[in-house]
C-alpha cells in the first residue's frame, strides 16, 4: 500500500493511472476507521482499479473547537486496518496530508512552519443546507464541500464513496457535483451497525461504557418509529421519538445523570431533505427520519428509512 502526504505527489500518482484509463475510487475519511469505513473501501476496491483513501481531520468543517480537539487521531491503526482488506496492498493509496498541505499558505507553498491559509470559497446549496445540521452547525457543510472538492482535484476519482449515516452530507455532495459539473459517480453506501444496532461512528469511542450500553436505544427507537409510521401521523411519530429518548432516564435511572438529549428529529423527503407534514408528501425516494442526540457529551446521529 502506498502512503502519500504531499498534495503534489497525490496528484502525480493518480494522473498516471487516469492517463492509462484506469478507474479511481475515492473514499474520503477523517480517519479513526471502523467497519463502516472498511465497507466503503471494500466496495471501492471491488469497483475500481485504484482506490484513494484520504485520512484527514478537516479543521474547517468543525464549528466546535472542543469537538475538533477531541476527534480521535489513530493514523497507524487506520493504515493497519486498511491492509487487512483483500487487494488493498496493491490497489490502495492512503492519502494523509497535513493541514498545511491541504490548505497551503497564500503563496501556494507548504513549507515547514508555514501557517495554513483559511480557504475563502463559499458554496450555496439552497434548501438542502437550510435544515437539520445546516443551521445548527454554521459553516460545517461549506467546510465539507471545500475539502471534498480539493480531494476530488487531487485524486481525480471516477467514483466517490460516502456513508448514509451522514445523510445530509450526501445531499450536499450531490449538489456540489451538480454545481462544479465534475463527472464523478456518487456512491451512497448503507450504514454499518454494531450487533446491538448502534450506527458505527468514530465518535462512539468517546462514550463511557455506561453510555455505550444504552446508546443502541437510539436506533431501537427509530425502528419502532418506522413501525408506527404505518398507522400514525408524521407529527405524532416525531413527538413520540423525541419524547421517548428525552424521558428514557426517568423510566430507566442512569448513573451520573446520564441521559439522552435529543437535538432534533426530523422526518423529511429523502431527496429534497425538506420536512414533510403528511406521509403522502414524500417523493420517489420516500421519507427518512434523521436524528441528532447528545449522550455523555457526544453528539450521535442516525437515520431510519420509512
Ligand atoms: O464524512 C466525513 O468523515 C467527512 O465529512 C469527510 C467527507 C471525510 C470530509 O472531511
Amino acid at each position: 500500500m502506498k502512503q502519500i502526504v504531499k498534495a503534489a505527489d497525490m496528484l502525480e500518482a493518480v494522473k498516471e493511472a487516469r492517463n492509462q484509463g484506469r478507474s479511481i475510487g475515492l473514499v474520503p475519511t477523517m480517519g479513526a476507521l471502523h467497519e463502516g469505513h472498511l465497507s466503503l473501501i471494500e466496495r471501492a476496491l471491488g469497483e475500481n482499479d485504484l482506490v484513494v483513501v484520504s485520512l484527514f481531520v478537516n479543521p474547517i468543517q468543525f464549528n466546535n473547537k472542543e469537538d475538533l480537539e477531541k476527534y480521535p487521531r489513530t493514523l497507524e491503526a487506520d493504515l493497519k486496518l486498511i491492509t487487512t482488506l483483500e487487494g488493498a496492498d496493491s490497489k490502495v493509496i492512503a492519502f494523509a496530508p497535513t493541514v498545511e498541505e491541504m490548505y497551503p499558505a497564500d503563496d501556494g507553498c507548504a513549507t515547514e512552519g508555514s501557517k495554513p491559509a483559511i480557504p475563502q470559497e463559499q458554496y450555496h446549496f439552497g434548501p438542502v443546507e437550510e435544515v437539520m445540521e445546516g443551521p445548527r452547525r454554521p459553516g460545517h457543510f461549506n467546510g465539507v464541500a471545500v475539502v471534498v472538492r480539493r480531494l476530488f482535484d487531487l485524486s481525480l476519482p471516477t467514483r466517490a464513496y460516502f456513508g448514509e449515516k451522514d445523510y445530509q452530507q450526501i445531499a450536499i455532495i450531490r449538489a456540489l457535483l451538480e454545481q462544479i459539473k465534475y463527472p464523478i459517480e456518487l456512491v451512497a453506501c448503507p450504514i454499518v451497525r454494531a450487533d446491538d444496532g448502534l450506527a458505527l461512528s468514530s465518535r462512539n469511542m468517546r462514550l463511557s461504557p455506561e453510555a455505550r450500553a444504552i446508546a443502541p436505544t437510539i436506533y431501537a427507537t427509530l425502528e419502532q418509529a418506522a413501525e408506527m409510521a404505518e398507522y400514525e401521523e408524521v407529527d405524532d411519530v416525531k413527538e413520540w421519538v423525541l419524547d421517548t429518548l428525552a424521558t428514557f432516564h426517568e423510566i430507566n435511572p442512569q448513573p451520573n445523570g446520564l441521559r439522552f438529549e435529543p437535538e432534533y428529529f426530523e422526518i423529511v423527503d429523502a431527496r429534497t431533505l425538506q420536512p414533510i407534514a403528511e406521509w403522502s408528501e414524500a417523493g420517489d425516494l420516500g421519507a427518512v427520519g434523521c436524528i441528532a442526540v447528545w449522550l455523555d457529551g457526544v453528539r450521535l446521529i442516525d437515520i431510519v428509512k420509512f
